[in-house]
């Protein structure tokens, strides 16, 4: 038996749904435990290609059972297309999917207000996903939210029409559109039905699954440097991406979780605003882009490329107890003749090795490289560490000397096939 958290340790992006969907082949449940439909986790399987927003990446393993934990914000619209999707495709939901009744609800007056506050930043914009998430953690701490319970009593529709007028006065007040109270609650109550089926008390459903020493995987979402304690506040979103956020965000106890695997990328992106070292603004992260199809999967937005950090890494392992990684799109960098990973910054002329919390002192970083020669040879058909040319070895040991952790999983590819597990 074997409870695992897999989470995301860099800006996010880093290929969470492939690895999920590649580990679900032994696993009976996987948990949502943060964040809503500004994740986009992305699973190939052979010529089909599905981009999962707020259903756990195991739904496609018809084996595997799903939880939406309590710690997400869950867009009631967007769930509702989402699953209507996936039933198109397909894939069978009823007895396999479950939302928790306590997690809260994302609704349109939530994205409007995402987008006004954001159009309201003339400089230094976030650049939010638009999705309502800034505002809903803001309900769910000012104590104001509807939660998936709500859903269950008589009186939802009421309490709905009333936020949505209490909100529309807000969006006046910041001169934007209001809502169409109307017909945005026949949206609403068509989207609530829909899911009511699927809404239950997930605390004891995953604390029996453990008794039965069933295997479960925890699936974050975005990345520790956008966690809303750990990241570049105010650059972050609005949860706890890393595996601290389980307890809280599923209901199970801390020392049930028995490993802990980071996600990164053999170099870094990041989508949206804010300051970023190891970005590279030439030619280099032009190709790095085009080879790794940085494009964002929720907004299509085109996310920055940069070179490995090894600062933000060690943080990771630091803040999340990883005790493995799982190495993706190393791909990416065959054609390059030389990779650099940045092991530490200097900041006004000082070394510096913890990341620093002012951002006024993260914006100063500068990186301080370790160059390391590329093999320049196709990796994306290998599938066993022997396969692998030697420098693309000489470059993971590098990774796991410096980060002080070892590489469990290599990813070369998209698909399924295209990953090396290393025993
Ligand atoms: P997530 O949000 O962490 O699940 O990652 P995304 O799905 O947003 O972005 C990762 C992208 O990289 C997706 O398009 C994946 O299909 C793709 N991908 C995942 N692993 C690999 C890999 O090893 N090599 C390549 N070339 N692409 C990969
Ligand atoms: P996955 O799970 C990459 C970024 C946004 C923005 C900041 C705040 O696919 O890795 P928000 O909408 O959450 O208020 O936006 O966080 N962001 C992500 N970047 N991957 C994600 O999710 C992200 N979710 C949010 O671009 O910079
Ligand atoms: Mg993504």
């Amino acid at each position: 038996m074997s409870n695992i958290v897999l989470f995301g340790s860099q800006w996010g992006d880093e290929g969470k749904g492939k690895i999920i969907d590649v580990l679900t082949q032994d696993a009976d449940w996987v948990v949502r435990y943060q964040g809503g439909n500004n994740a986009g986790h992305t699973v190939e399987i052979e010529n089909e290609k599905f981009v999962l927003h707020l259903t756990p990446s195991g739904i496609l393993r018809k084996s595997c059972k799903c939880i939406i934990g309590n710690g997400l914000v869950v867009d009631l619209i967007g769930l509702c297309e989402e699953l209507e999707e996936l039933e198109n495709r397909n894939i069978p939901l009823e007895n396999r999917l479950y939302i928790s009744d306590r997690a809260h609800i994302v609704l349109p007056y939530h994205k409007a207000l995402d987008g006004a506050k954001e159009n309201l930043r003339s400089e230094n914009k976030i650049g939010t996903t638009k999705r309502g998430i800034g505002p809903a953690y803001c309900d769910k701490a000012d104590r104001t939210g509807l939660r998936m319970c709500d859903i269950l009593e008589n009186d939802f529709l009421e309490e709905a029409r009333k936020k949505l007028i209490t909100k529309n006065d807000e969006l006046q007040n910041l001169n934007q559109d209001t809502l169409n109270v109307e017909v945005l609650l026949k949206d609403i109550e068509r989207c609530a039905e829909k899911l009511k089926p699927f809404i239950i008390d997930t605390v004891p459903l995953l604390n029996n699954a453990m008794k039965n020493n069933d295997q479960i995987l925890f699936e974050g979402a975005q990345g520790i440097m956008l966690d809303v304690d750990f990241g570049t506040y105010p650059y972050v979103t609005s949860s706890n991406t890393g595996a601290g956020g389980v307890a809280s965000g599923a209901g199970i106890p801390p020392q049930s979780v028995d490993r802990v695997i980071g996600i990164v990328k053999a170099y870094t992106t990041r989508v949206g605003g804010g300051p970023f070292p190891t970005e590279l603004t030439n030619e280099t992260g032009k190709h790095i882009a085009e080879v790794g199809a940085e494009f964002g999967a929720t907004t299509g937005r085109p996310r920055r490329c940069g070179w490995f950090d090894a600062v933000v890494a060690k943080y990771a392992c630091m803040i999340g107890g990883i005790g493995e990684w799982a190495l993706m799109k190393l791909d990416v960098l065959d054609d390059l003749d030389t990779i650099r990973v940045c092991t530490a910054y200097e900041i006004d002329g000082k070394k510096v090795e913890q990341m620093p919390a002012s951002l006024q002192n993260f914006k100063k970083c500068i990186p301080i490289y370790e160059d390391i020669p590329g093999w320049e040879t196709p990796t994306t058909n290998c599938t066993s560490w022997d396969e692998l040319p030697d420098k693309a070895k000489d470059y993971i040991k590098y990774l796991e000397e410096i980060t002080l952790t070892p590489i469990s999983i290599v990813s070369v590819g998209p698909k399924r096939a295209s990953t090396i597990i290393r025993n």
